[in-house]
């Protein structure tokens, strides 16, 4: 037992209330959120139409539409995608449970493929094998901020005439090969949750260059309608619609946060590469992979635990109580460190169950579940990764308050002697 560790008595490196709360607000989150209070709308308004306008700038998009979640973006990615009852769709075995999820509101059935060990993103190597007669598309999940190898997925996609979705919930401001996430497949949805690098309490957006993506989105995304509230609307509903529409008072916060995000990002940046640097050569410490052709926003610094490295016993359950033991010291010096996902997708009762929303649908829409095998083993890599890793989280992201060498030396320091 280290007294020296706060867990067990000693002073905590971090003290309460060093950390900030997420997102940081200042003047200019406050001054657009009383002019969208006072504004003639408070519902879809000008603060709407003027973040999507400054998002898709800032991205580099042609269109995008502000929706009240990230997972409402991704149903609209595959309506626009043109995908329907029964058809396939490929992502990753470790995500949130939406990434996957959103495949079932439509009416269509995951397919999921292992990961990369290394990455932690959907293994593009294992894709062909899992593509059956009915694959219609690949959603490509930006997972913890860092992009999936996308000359590869699109590479495939084209082959197979697929349509290349990207999850970017947590990927803002991510780049692959110079070019954005959310601009390197198809369509892509983001998420604005509080919790993310960008976010505004609650929302999303999607986005895409295609026009014609584009239309079948906005229908799923207001009540089936061909126009947006600002246009001509003639209240007729051409599809099945949603109401995945976001509010004036939401979208003054998210431009207010957009303006700073740049400012935040290369501090996620430096705080990400300080810890690298600091954290290299520590036996049993596994460290985030980037690649050269990446840049990572940090959304998720993950940490792995190399069980086989330091002799730990290949016991399952003692690994991961192990994994939670280190999270729990590491958090007690006040460090936001938790484990992000204990739960690999093909786990996850949902899909174990094959039955969404009753009577085994959809997978029980004729021949939809030909070959579909969730049994968890089939994931080896995803199912590691889920048994030692941890992620830092907000700590990273509020650190411009932080003394960061003070921080740094005391991590390096205390995980030497852990
Ligand atoms: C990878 C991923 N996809 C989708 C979502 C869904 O976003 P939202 O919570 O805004 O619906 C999240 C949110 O945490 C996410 O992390």
């Amino acid at each position: 037992m280290n007294k020296e560790f706060a867990i067990y008595g000693g002073t905590p490196v971090i003290q309460p209330g060093e950390v900030k709360n997420w997102p940081p607000i200042d003047h200019t989150d406050e001054e657009m959120v009383l002019n969208a209070l006072h504004g003639s709308s408070q519902a879809r308004g000008p603060h709407n139409i003027a973040f999507e306008k400054e998002f898709c700038e800032w991205n580099g998009n042609t269109y995008g539409l502000f929706t009240n979640s990230g997972t409402a973006a991704l149903h609209m990615c595959l309506v626009g995608c043109g995908i329907g009852a029964g058809d396939h769709v490929l992502v990753t075995s470790y995500s949130w449970s939406s990434s996957a999820t959103c495949v079932l509101h439509h009416d269509a059935i995951p397919i999921f493929v292992d990961i990369d060990p290394e990455t932690f993103l959907m293994d593009a190597d294992k894709i062909e094998a899992a593509i059956t007669p009915r694959t219609k598309a690949i959603i490509a999940v930006q997972l913890h901020g860092l992009c999936c190898d996308m000359d590869k997925i699109n590479a495939i996609a084209k082959k197979h005439n697929l349509h290349v979705i990207e999850d970017a919930c947590q990927a803002h401001g991510a780049m692959y090969k110079g070019k954005k996430a959310g601009t390197l497949g198809d369509c892509a949805a983001f998420s604005f949750n509080q919790n993310k690098c960008l976010s505004c309490g609650e929302g999303g957006i999607f986005v895409t260059n295609n026009e014609k993506i584009f239309e079948g989105a906005a229908k799923l995304w207001s009540f089936g309608e061909t126009a947006r509230p600002e246009q001509n609307r003639d209240y007729h509903a051409y599809a099945l619609g949603w109401m995945y529409r976001n509010n004036e008072i939401t979208a003054a916060y998210a431009r207010a946060q957009l303006k700073k995000f740049d400012y935040y990002f290369s501090t996620l940046r430096a705080n990400g590469n300080y810890l690298k640097e600091n954290l290299t050569g520590i036996k049993g410490l596994k460290l985030p992979y980037e690649p050269a052709e990446c840049i990572h926003n940090w959304y998720n610094f993950n940490l792995r635990i190399d069980f086989d490295a330091i002799g730990f016993p290949n016991d399952v359950d003692k690994r991961v109580k192990f994994r939670d033991a280190v999270a729990a010291v590491i958090r007690d010096e006040g460090v936001v460190a938790s484990v992000w996902q204990r739960f690999i997708l093909p786990e996850m009762t949902v899909f174990r169950a094959k039955n969404a929303y009753g009577k085994g649908y959809p997978w029980s829409i004729p021949g939809a579940d030909e070959g579909v095998d969730y049994t968890p083993a089939n994931y080896p890599n995803a199912l590691n990764y889920s048994r030692c890793h941890m992620s830092i989280v907000q700590t990273l992201r509020a650190a411009p308050t932080l003394p960061a060498a003070r921080r740094a030396d005391a991590a390096r320091h205390r995980c030497r002697t852990a």
